[in-house]
């Protein structure tokens, strides 16, 4: 089944506790945690303190989405904290195969991320078979509620033949401008897991259950 990642970067921050409780029971979901620095790209969002209490409350798998140029930093700090899947850009790093090697010490899953300018081809068959997860950003990173780009479709394609070709079996992630409008479109192309953020916390709180629903259909 898909996964779903709600975003909290949409979510009511001085309610998250409620927020995160209403996601209660739902199968296969990640929060989605949007890390961002104010360098990589113009936002600001949370830090340590904020993540360390999201993982700590959250009854699900947290997916930490690193929008920062030193993601090094986070790699050793946030290692006992919990998190499940550590996702870093691919543009902020040197060396993404090291670096992704790194990162599997301290973390379960590891996703690396392409911006929309990337092209799949510049992830190395050796950083593939390292990494659990690809998340292919749909929107330029920095902000919540932009509209979709369909230059995904392909790079979901690119992505789905080279697994099969290497006999390899990470996760394809589509983040930016999600709805129930693409979902099914993106399920049907092979996307495994999909982060929704406005979407999904726009609708009232006792309808959080039903957003996920109609993203699966
Ligand atoms: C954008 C973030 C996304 C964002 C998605 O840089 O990586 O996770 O929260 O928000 P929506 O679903 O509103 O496009
Ligand atoms: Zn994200």
């Amino acid at each position: 089944m898909t996964i779903i990642s709600p975003s909290l970067l949409a979510c009511d921050f001085l309610n998250i506790e409620s927020e995160l409780k209403s996601f209660d029971g739902i199968k296969n979901l990640w929060f989605h945690l949007d890390i961002m620095d104010g360098h990589f790209v113009p936002n600001l969002t949370f830090g340590n303190p904020i993540i360390e209490q999201i993982v700590k409350k959250s009854g699900h798998k947290c997916d930490a989405h690193f929008m920062v140029t030193n993601p090094d930093f986070y790699n050793e700090t946030l290692r006992t904290y919990g998190l499940h899947n550590f996702t870093f850009h691919f543009e902020a790093v040197l060396d993404p195969h090291s670096f992704a090697l790194e990162c599997k010490k301290n973390y379960p899953s590891v996703g690396v991320s392409i911006k929309p300018n990337t092209p799949t081809h510049k992830l190395s068959d050796e950083l593939l078979s390292v990494i659990d997860l690809v998340l292919i950003m749909s929107v330029e990173p920095g902000f919540g509620g932009q509209s979709f780009m369909p230059l995904a479709y392909d790079k979901i394609n690119e992505l789905k033949t080279r697994r099969s070709k290497l006999g390899l079996n990470f996760q394809i992630q589509i983040d930016g401008g999600v709805t129930d409008k693409n979902s099914r479109d993106l399920i049907n192309a092979g996307a495994d897991n999909l982060v929704a953020g406005s979407y999904i916390f726009n609708a009232s709180q006792d309808k959080y259950s039903e957003m996920i629903d109609l993203l699966r259909k």
